[in-house]
């Protein structure tokens, strides 16, 4: 059974496409890559059909050597909702759109696979902002995603 994971924020141009590569990477290392059918979308519809923000491309070419420009954006649905196992927001403003359309649905922040004063808390927009702020959403996504990796392997293998 694959595991499908939908990471969302606003334009999924900037944080989710982030999110998604990153994950992918990481599953990837693990060799694990087969167990997840991993997406990524927006609440709004500013950005669909576009490729990920070059800010987002460039920070996860250069710290991963991962090409994310093939991504297109899309806009999340209610049907993403229902379907998908595992729904992560990268805000609570991400996170209330998303209980418009779904107000049962079981949505997690991304910051809630991190320990310490931050968890919890919304991963910072980088759009508009310079390379710096990229990567430090990118520090940010790089840690939550390999912790919400651990977490989905363990709860798999304790079944
Ligand atoms: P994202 O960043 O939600 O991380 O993709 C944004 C991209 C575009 C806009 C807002 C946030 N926008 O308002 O167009």
């Amino acid at each position: 059974m694959t595991i499908k994971i939908m990471f969302f924020c606003l334009g999924n141009i900037c944080r989710s496409p982030i999110a998604e590569g990153v994950f992918k990477y990481h599953a990837g290392r693990a060799a694990v890559a087969h167990r997840f059918h991993v997406e990524s979308s927006g609440t709004s519809a500013y950005h669909v059909g576009e490729a990920p923000d070059r800010g987002s491309q460039a920070v996860v070419k250069r710290r991963l050597g991962v090409d994310i420009s093939g991504q297109r954006a899309q806009q999340l649905t209610r049907a993403h909702l229902t379907q998908f196992d595992v729904l992560i927001a990268m805000d609570e403003s991400n996170r209330s759109n998303a209980w418009e359309l779904v107000p049962e649905a079981r949505i997690l922040l991304l910051r809630d696979f991190e320990a310490g004063p931050d968890k919890g808390r919304g991963v910072p927009d980088p759009w508009g902002y310079g390379a710096e702020k990229f990567e430090e959403v990118f520090d940010i996504v790089d840690h939550c995603t390999s912790q919400l990796l651990v977490h989905l392997l363990e709860r798999e293998h304790s079944r």
